[in-house]
């Protein structure tokens, strides 16, 4: 639905986008993640045609950014991050001005706009001028205004920021049912947001891409070993010593445990996910005359990934 290739961006002698190249697929709801100036909304703005790249190509629903740029926005709803809104029109007013601008039917546009009004939660406020309202009210005007003409792809920049923990609920849930019957491409540095929204993930950092997944590979972890967590009710040293007999193991930690007491020890180690190293370990501990407390798999978080193909320190430009 969106096939980006070797997307590239200069602002003046700064390189913004280096070879940037991905798709989505329809259907699928996108999380685009990345430190800040990592390239997102530069990414979006020529998508959306609102910036013309410096070199590569971008295509929409198999329109090309540049030959149809009318054809390219028809099919898309777009959310900048700072949303240009009129602020001395009224919700329902810039709602309809926007409809009109954007070629939705005359007849349809009174359902349209009652229609993005209600799963924005906005009917209640139509009234209002828009400079009146909170910050978490113009981000609904600007999500509602994505969606009035009904696109079949959604772009969201960071749709999320700016607003209290309860919106924040609100919009990941309507993103999320957006999804549903949608292409979304939302950007965010909010890990546990893409966790929760997203079926597929693209990570950018300093213009380029670092890595593009589905969220459920991701958290199965491509590598053949996987990290385990280990609590035993022992002595800390032997539990030690005895575990580095066992064959397999590698990265063998120590790991403090808050709740047990003295006489539990906990251990992270990694092993092959087949091989029967974490069966071993419990044979070991019983007949150690050691209880098992816990011993689980810990399937790697997209923390996980960001910190390795990001690195711990998140870049901040100005
Ligand atoms: N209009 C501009 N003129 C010059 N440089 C720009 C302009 N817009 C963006 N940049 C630079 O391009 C790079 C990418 O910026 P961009 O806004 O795309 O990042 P981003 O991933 O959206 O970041 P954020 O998370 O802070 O929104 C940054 O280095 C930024 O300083
Ligand atoms: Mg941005």
């Amino acid at each position: 639905m969106i096939s980006v290739k070797n997307l590239t961006k200069y602002y003046a002698d700064n390189l913004a986008l280096d070879r940037v190249s991905f798709e989505v697929e329809a259907g699928d709801i996108v999380g685009f993640l990345g430190p800040n100036g990592a390239g997102k909304s530069t990414t979006m703005k020529i998508i959306t045609c609102f910036l013309p790249p410096s070199a590569g190509r971008a295509k929409v629903a198999e329109y090309d950014i540049i030959d149809s740029p009318m054809e390219v926005r028809r099919r898309i709803g777009y959310m900048p991050e700072n949303v240009p809104l009129y602020t001395e029109m009224r919700v329902r007013e810039y709602l309809s001005f926007r409809a009109k601008i954007k070629d939705v039917p005359r007849k349809e546009r009174t359902a349209r706009i009652e229609q993005v009004m209600s799963r924005c939660w906005l009917t209640h406020v139509q009234r209002q001028t828009i400079g009146t309202l909170s910050k978490g009210y113009r981000q609904r005007v600007g999500l509602a205004d994505a969606m009035v003409s009904d696109p079949e792809i959604l772009i969201l920049d960071e749709p999320t920021i700016g607003l209290d923990p309860n919106q924040v609920r609100q919009v990941r849930e309507l993103v999320k049912e957006l999804g549903q019957d949608h292409t979304v491409l939302v950007s965010t540095h909010i890990l546990p947001e893409v966790e929760m929204i997203c079926d597929r993930v693209i990570i950018i950092n300093n213009g380029r891409i670092a890595m593009q997944d589905s969220l459920a590979s991701l958290r199965k972890g491509s590598s053949k070993h996987v990290e385990y967590y280990l609590e035993v009710k022992g002595p800390a040293d032997e539990v030690d010593r005895v575990l580095r007999t066992v064959e397999g193991i590698t990265e063998l930690s120590a790991h403090p445990v808050h709740h047990g007491g003295d006489d539990v020890a906990g251990f992270t180690f990694k092993a092959a996910r087949e091989g029967g190293a974490a069966e071993a370990v419990a044979a070991k501990m019983v007949t150690s005359g050691w209880s098992v407390r816990e011993l689980r798999r810990r399937e790697r978080t997209l923390e996980d990934v960001f910190v390795e193909v990001v690195g711990r320190e998140l870049p901040v430009s100005a």
